[in-house]
């Protein structure tokens, strides 16, 4: 079949075209028969010209324009005219003209597509991912994937002209411990033995700078077998980057300045610098959260200090067991039914609470079940310490610290959402989570685990509470939350061999086990490690929230579902018993 080269994309001809004789190559979109003439809208990636087969212009051409239906790839032929007075479309940029066709060659038929390839479709999610590559041909999918493409862009050239190297690091490598469970290979000529995929490059970027790169990057795969979620995929890529010779401050220069540009040009945002900074205590009591959405206030309120003196045994019982009382107010909510509180509840027990206390706010009082426990100097203080005003509802819950403050961090984002209080055009919260604690004590398995990695070193004051009181050692560590998502994690490393040796040792890991997982990474610090820091961008998460979407799974090409299978090519899948056998593995 003969191919005729296009001398236009379908986004391109605007009516300074108009009289040229063009081609046109693309996806037969919606196809009209109007009496005798025929309307084809054709689609590329650029976007849809109208296309005319009449059979006074060409009587050939209407003929087989008869046969086209949607998806049919053709090529075309034909004279650019003005579209005739009144039958403009001006929401298309092509829209003040068409072109009539004098030549059509059907490059290949379609089946009729499972939906139509269109902007918004109604259709589940499991069949778009099916036939992902024909949801990937809707302009929506499209602009996702050319604003991915711009954010790789984007970084490669900020990163370069910052003087960072890109360089890869292996994809078959030691299991990193990140925290989530490794994906493990086989190896066939290593009877017994695997590799991993890494859930980051961590230990090769620190590597990379024991061999002097200095400032490092990388667009990587990263790979977490893990429960997935909107915001979490089994394998995800991230912008990853280290450099010698900083403390924290310089690396949120630099992040800094990558977000400046990423915004202005994918956004066309200017955003203030510097960011805005949180400490990790002051997000979790202020917002619930480490990872805080500011695009609303909504604050939470610390009320330890009116219940000093507490009778009521809820309250008393939390204060001595260093816990918290934790409260926020819903403006305006006083009159929110019983059924309404009910649900609310339920929310908060379903996070985790046993129970939700809520008061309405009436003149100088507060009316609720627990109202009769309380004096009439707390009600007086939890009154002015929310600023609760006749009219209002308030919530207060107490407990365990973490794990209160979290739950009422989820209220308040189901709050805000009740009250829709993040209008589509609010500005973007950029900022800083800072000073995380070095270590997270696990209830379950009663022992610390590191919260970021093992690898994040804690505060230089700090070192000395390592062995002796682990909860009250903070970290180095840094996160950059957008819009209440954790867009990017960090630290300054530790860089010595001694202190890492530490740290797997609070951690619980002997030093044999030390030796066996990390002896690389050890050995390398002995010969000459400069200190370094680093982050890791979540690119899916970042190209998400650019796109205005609320899943990952949109700005990928071809994503997993949330069990982890891919619907279009069926994976995982059973293999041969052959190449079983080949990699010494035995089903049972
Ligand atoms: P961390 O584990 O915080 O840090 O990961 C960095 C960023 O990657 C994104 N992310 C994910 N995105 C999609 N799916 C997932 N399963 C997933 N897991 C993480 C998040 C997160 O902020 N090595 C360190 C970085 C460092 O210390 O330099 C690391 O990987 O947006």
């Amino acid at each position: 079949m003969k191919f005729n080269h296009r001398t236009h994309t379908c986004g391109e001809l605007r009516e300074e075209n108009i009289g040229s004789h063009v081609v046109l190559n693309g996806w037969v979109s919606i196809r009209r028969d109007l009496g005798g003439v025929i309307f084809i809208d054709l689609r590329d990636r650029y976007g849809i010209t109208q296309v005319v087969f009449e059979p006074h212009y060409n009587l050939d051409a209407h003929e087989l324009g008869k046969k086209l239906r949607s998806e049919f790839v053709v090529s075309i032929e034909g004279n650019v005219r003005k579209r005739p007075e009144g039958t403009e479309n001006a929401l298309l940029p092509t829209g003040n003209i068409d072109v009539m066709v004098d030549k059509l060659i059907i490059l290949n038929h379609a089946e009729t597509p499972p939906f139509p390839i269109e902007e918004s479709i109604d259709v589940s999610e499991d069949t778009r991912l099916k036939y992902r590559y024909l949801d990937l041909r809707r302009p929506k999918m499209q602009r996702n994937m050319i604003l991915r493409h711009k954010l790789y862009q984007s970084a490669r050239r900020y990163f370069d002209a910052m003087d960072f190297i890109e360089i890869e690091t292996p994809v078959l490598m030691k299991s990193t411990p990140e925290g989530a469970r490794d994906f493990i290979v086989p190896s066939r000529m290593h009877k017994g033995k695997f590799y991993a995929l890494p859930q980051s490059p961590q230990q090769y970027k620190q590597l990379l700078m024991v061999s002097g790169f200095d400032r490092y990057f990388q667009i990587v795969k990263c790979f977490r077998d893990e429960d997935l979620r909107a915001d979490r995929q089994p394998e995800f890529t991230q912008i990853d980057l280290e450099m010698s010779f900083v403390d924290v401050d310089d690396v949120f220069v630099i992040m800094e300045g990558l977000m400046k540009q990423l915004f202005k040009e994918l956004k066309g945002y200017d955003i203030e610098l510097p960011l805005k900074r949180l400490s990790y205590e002051e997000a979790m009591e202020r917002y619930g959260s480490d990872k805080p959405d500011l695009r609303f206030g909504l604050e939470m309120v610390t009320l330890n200090d009116v219940f000093a003196n507490a009778e009521f045994r809820v309250f008393k019982d939390a204060l001595n067991s260093n816990g918290i009382i934790t409260g926020l107010l819903a403006k305006g909510c006083g009159e929110y039914t019983r059924n309404q509180l009910d649900v609310l509840t339920d929310f908060a027990k379903k996070h985790g609470a046993g129970g939700l206390i809520w008061m309405r706010v009436k003149e100088n009082d507060l009316e609720a079940p627990i109202a009769k426990f309380l004096s009439d100097d707390e009600k007086k203080g939890i009154i002015e310490k929310l600023g609760a005003e006749q009219g209002d509802l308030l919530f207060m819950l107490t407990g365990l610290k973490t794990k209160t403050l979290n739950i009422m961090g989820h209220l308040r984002l189901e709050m805000a959402r009740r009250l829709e209080l993040i209008k589509p055009d609010a500005k973007p919260a950029l900022l800083w989570v800072t000073e995380f604690p070095l270590f997270e004590w696990d209830e379950e398995t009663g022992r610390y685990y590191a919260m970021h990695h093992p690898f994040t070193a804690p505060r230089v004051e700090d070192e000395q509470y390592m062995e002796s009181d682990p909860a009250r050692v903070y970290a180095r560590a840094y996160d950059l939350v957008l819009d209440g998502n954790e867009i990017a994690g960090g630290s300054i490393r530790i860089h010595n061999s001694e202190l890492q040796a530490k740290m797997f040792k609070a951690l619980g890991i002997s030093d044999e086990e030390a030796q066996e997982k990390f002896g690389f990474l050890m050995n390398a610090f002995k010969y000459g490690a400069p200190p370094h820091g680093g982050m890791a961008f979540g690119l899916d998460r970042l190209s998400m929230l650019f796109s205005g979407e609320s899943s990952i799974r949109d700005v990928i090409a071809f994503p997993k579902t949330s069990s982890g299978t891919s619907l279009m090519d069926e994976s995982p899948s059973h293999v041969d018993e052959h190449q079983l056998k080949e990699l010494h593995i035995k089903l049972r």
